[in-house]
């Protein structure tokens, strides 16, 4: 979160500075197999925000060492390319992604049948092309879709949505300027059927009862990118069925 700053986030209008609604998720679209060597690959375009997740295995986990006799390690390296951001980022890992590759991990573990796979690992790239506020949220979403486009089996899908405060109002899935000039910001990840929480961080403060209130905003916005999230795997199978009838 930013600093406190003269800039107004939200009008006289109650609209914001992208001129969204407070309950308003920014432009969302996501394309499966844009990878051909991936087992599964999907892109995301959130916001300005730019992600392709490439997804391998389950395959034998190497080192063995790092292997699980009872289920397979879900293994996500969040990754942000030199040029993504405003300022040059310093190629290779940092405290950062390393913490995001970590949430990242833990929230597709609950949703994939991981003990159909002992000994296994299953490798999710994901790489940012462009920033935009939101990154870890996208990242999580499309790498669900990624996942799923690999044909792992899966219990669930996982949503990743943000809310937060800005100019003291509670606002859905941030930008960019929001981001830097807000007063908190929630990133989580939910099972889109069960509504289990598998993600949650926070940045900054609010109170109990606007972190009910953000929540809220995230669960109702969760169904709207599941149903996203669904129909561009709805595209690869209507893509699949013309491929085995020969069209
Ligand atoms: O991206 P996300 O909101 O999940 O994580 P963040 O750490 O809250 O970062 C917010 C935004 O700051 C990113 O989406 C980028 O647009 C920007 N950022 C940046 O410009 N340079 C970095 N090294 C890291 C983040």
């Amino acid at each position: 979160m930013g600093t406190a700053s003269d800039i107004k986030l939200i009008d006289e209008n109650g609209l914001r500075i992208d001129g969204r609604s407070p309950t308003e998720l920014r432009p969302l679209k996501i394309e499966t197999d844009v990878l051909e060597r991936a087992d599964g690959s999907a892109f995301i375009e959130w916001g300005g925000n730019k992600i392709l997740v490439a997804v391998y295995g389950p395959r034998e986990a190497y080192p063995k060492h790092t292997q699980d006799i009872e289920k397979a390690v879900v293994k996500a390296r969040y990754n942000m390319s030199a040029f993504s951001v405003d300022e040059r980022k310093r190629p290779g890992p940092d405290r950062r992604s390393v913490e995001i590759s970590k949430v990242i991990s833990e929230a597709l573990s609950a949703a994939v049948m991981v003990e159909q796979f002992p000994r296994a690992q299953i490798d999710v790239f994901i790489e940012v092309l462009q920033a935009d506020a939101g990154t870890r949220i996208a990242g999580l979403t499309a790498s669900s879709v990624a996942l799923a486009a690999a044909g792992i089996p899966m219990r669930d899908m996982v949503v990743g949505c943000a809310a937060g405060k800005v100019d003291g109002k509670i606002v859905l899935d941030l930008g960019k300027e929001e981001d830097n000039f807000g007063q908190a910001d929630l990133p989580m990840g939910i099972l889109a059927k069960s509504g289990k929480i598998v993600l949650m961080q926070m940045d900054g403060d609010m109170s109990q009862e606007e972190f009910e209130q953000a929540t809220a905003l995230i669960m109702d916005a969760t169904k709207r990118i599941y149903e996203i999230q669904r129909e561009a795997l709805a595209g690869k199978y209507r893509a699949l069925a013309l491929e085995r009838s020969g069209e």
